[in-house]
């Protein structure tokens, strides 16, 4: 047995503003999940009729209650109670990504958990179970969210193509539409910075030199990995601003500027 450890009565020598970090983004994730429980709640204002702009919160809208026009797959939900989110299957797709992703899981165990605080200042708890069992354990399930995810990614792209609609018919850009295009860029580098992406596409792998194309991949995905956490964060600002700037269109509380009719 080594010798014992020195009794230290600080709680840590750091002297810089360590809490900082941890403040400010548990701020903006309570900023966020508010957010998002209001408008899933709200069940309005999700769909610009005239100028074709579903909103990510609500894509796909697959439930009878829709309003119509906006249903771009169906309806093979039945009608859903007002108290409940119509948009429940989006809630809980890209809900349970997010809140399962590693970068997420690190802000949010130091802000809200304080497990650990921060670098070389020690939690409050005086046990450690990790995530190794319930209920964080659920956190493995990540791997699956991200097959969710890409799917909820080739739907948004799909909205994005379909806001490319004239207000007159035909081909037409509005501001609405350069946001969504902007957000789905966002999303996409989100996504695809996953680490559960980078594992799809070259993980299990003996040899590289046999799977070229995988190479490519893996070595794009690798890159865009080394700046998840800014495109997680990034994503988050993007998708709100464009719930918001589409739900303020469909309410008519102003009109999209048009750039091309
Ligand atoms: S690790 Fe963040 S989305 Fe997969």
């Amino acid at each position: 047995m080594g010798p014992a450890r020195a009794k230290v009565a600080e709680r840590t020598f750091r002297r810089d503003r360590w809490w900082l970090s941890p403040l400010g983004i548990g701020l903006i994730l309570l900023f966020f999940v508010v957010y998002s429980t209001i408008r899933y709640f709200m069940n309005d204002h999700y769909w610009a009729a005239e100028e074709h702009y579903l909103t990510p919160f609500y894509s796909p809208c697959i439930s009878a209650s829709c309003v119509p026009g906006s249903s771009h797959f169906g309806t093979p939900l039945p009608e859903i109670p007002a108290f409940i989110p119509i948009a429940i299957v989006t809630l809980i797709g890209v809900g349970g990504f997010r809140a399962t992703c590693y970068y997420y899981r690190k802000a949010y165990y130091r802000s809200f958990f304080l497990s650990p605080t921060a670098c070389a200042v020690p939690e409050p708890r005086g046990s450690y179970k990790g995530e190794t069992r319930f209920p964080l354990i659920v956190q493995n399930s990540h791997r699956y969210f991200f097959y969710v995810a890409a799917l909820f990614a080739l739907i948004n792209l799909y909205d994005a193509i379909l806001a490319l609609h004239g207000v007159n018919g035909g081909v037409g850009v509005g501001l609405g539409t350069v946001i969504i295009w902007g957000n789905l860029a966002m999303l996409a580098a989100y996504t695809l910075s996953c680490h559960a992406c980078r594992h799809v596409v070259g993980g299990r792998l003996r040899n590289f030199g046999k799977h070229p194309v995988r190479y490519r991949f893996w070595t794009l995905v690798s890159k865009l990995n080394t700046r998840h956490g800014q495109f997680a964060m990034i994503s988050l600002f993007t998708v709100i601003f464009t719930d918001f700037y589409i739900m303020a269109v469909a309410a008519d509380w102003f009109s999209d500027p048009r750039i091309v009719n």
